[in-house]
């Protein structure tokens, strides 16, 4: 099995497992897909850095010319270490600390998305102290079932989530008010692994009524922010709307609006291009079952655990007519948690044999821990026919770095 031109089981041999693996290409073509489906509206495209934030991954896409959508001051510290703008980031989430907002101030982001009352007097407070405008848009809530994994929906009215839109008009005349504060956009984000175009358009529409509200009270948002990209592929029950289709209905809502498009796809850049390379330790046959024990944990790649994510899983190496059988495949953490595969129909593999976890390159890594003491896995960037370490596997040193031992109690 190769990444471009990249034999994974060399990099197996030489980088260790549990590993994962980029290629650079498959970055490149997912930001072109959207660059082109989007290209009448000529978006800018602010890649959701929680996906994947290695500084190469970051540093391939501020290259590519797009921003990013960030949600702590830890990502826009990345962003700027990698040679983004941060002139073209946005910044989400409900818990912004004052650290946070005084640093994106000065960084001087595009704008915050911000998603509560308190939030805003909080930014205004401090782009008042600091001297400067604070760009905003409100993030609503615009109550719309998108249909995907409750973890990840974000736009219905029970969620944590943004400003529920029935308050975002007046919301806006308070901020509209603020010294400190200049209205720069409107924004929601509805959710992750979103297929039908349809749920886009529900909020997209809701959006654009906001605006006409907004308009007529004089208040003048420049941008419409749009939230993530479209749910990605991970197994052949997964059918997600094309993106000319996505686009093409944002495209028809939008119009005379005359505002900026701004969309934050985090998964559909970054899943399909990457792979985890995990080795298998042993074979146990229980009484009941057939178990793979792999080298990789929940602690490298937690989505099978945390929302009962499918990853299609294959030997690296491929022999046909190999004989398929019922197995879970699972990792050495305690816990029956777990696994990145139960009751799979699998190729018989042996003790040694590499495995590929597919659709691996994005919320997989950045969701990795050290729990159970592991180290985190080595990250490869794999392009043509070279490939670089982008992360090394942490070491022992590395896992405890900050800890000590107290032994200067007083009494
Ligand atoms: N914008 C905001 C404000 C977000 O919260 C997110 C994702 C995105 C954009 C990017 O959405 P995307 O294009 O990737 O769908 N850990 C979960 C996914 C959590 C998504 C969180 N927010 C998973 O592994 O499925």
């Amino acid at each position: 099995m190769f990444l471009e031109q990249v034999r994974l089981g060399a990099v197996a041999e030489s980088c260790g497992t549990p590993c994962y693996v980029y290629s650079t290409a498959a970055f490149e073509e997912a930001h072109k897909a959207y660059k082109s489906a989007f290209s009448n509206l000529n978006p800018t495209i602010c890649y959701s850095v929680k996906a994947n934030s290695n500084l190469s991954v970051l540093s391939l896409f501020a290259k590519l010319g797009a921003g990013f959508d960030i949600v702590s001051g830890g990502e826009l510290e990345r962003v700027e270490r990698a040679g983004g703008d941060p002139g073209k980031t946005v910044f989400s989430g409900v818990g912004k600390s004052a650290d946070e907002i005084d640093l994106a101030l000065k960084k001087g982001i595009l704008f915050f998305n911000v998603e509560s009352y308190q939030e805003l007097e909080t930014i205004d407070a401090a782009a008042i102290r600091l001297g400067k405008k604070a760009p905003v848009s409100l993030r609503v809530n615009p109550d719309i079932d998108s249909k995907t994994h409750p973890y990840i929906s974000t736009g219905f009215r029970k969620s944590k989530f943004g400003i529920d839109i029935r308050e975002a008009a007046a919301m806006y005349e308070k901020a509209s008010a603020m010294d400190g504060i200049e209205i720069t956009g409107i924004d929601a984000h509805i959710g992750s692994q979103i297929f039908e175009v349809s749920s886009f358009e529900d909020s997209v529409k809701k959006l654009v009524g906001l605006l006409g509200d907004l308009r007529a009270k004089g208040i003048n948002p420049q941008y419409l922010d749009i939230g993530g990209g479209l749910g990605v592929r991970y197994g052949e029950d997964d059918n997600p709307s094309p993106l000319a289709d996505f686009a093409a209905s944002v495209e028809r809502i939008m119009e005379g609006t005359d505002c900026s498009l701004v969309l934050e796809p985090g998964r559909s850049l970054a899943a399909n291009a990457g792979v985890l390379l995990t080795r298998t330790r042993y074979i146990k046959r229980g009484s009941e079952k057939k178990f793979v024990v792999v080298d990789a944990a929940l602690n490298d790649l937690v989505r099978p655990a945390f929302y009962g994510s499918h990853h299609e899983i294959a030997p690296v190496r491929q022999s046909d007519g190999s004989k398929m059988e019922t197995a879970d495949i699972v990792g050495p953490v305690c816990e029956s948690g777990d696994f990145l595969a139960t009751d799979r129909e699998f190729p018989q593999v042996e003790t040694g044999d590499l495995l590929a976890v597919m659709s691996a390159g994005a919320y997989c890594f950045t969701m990795s821990s050290n729990y159970n003491t592991r180290p985190r896995a080595a990250e490869v960037l794999v392009r043509g026919s070279e490939f670089r370490v982008i992360r090394r596997r942490e070491s022992f040193e590395d896992m405890i770095r900050g800890e000590t031992i107290a032994e200067d109690f007083g009494g």
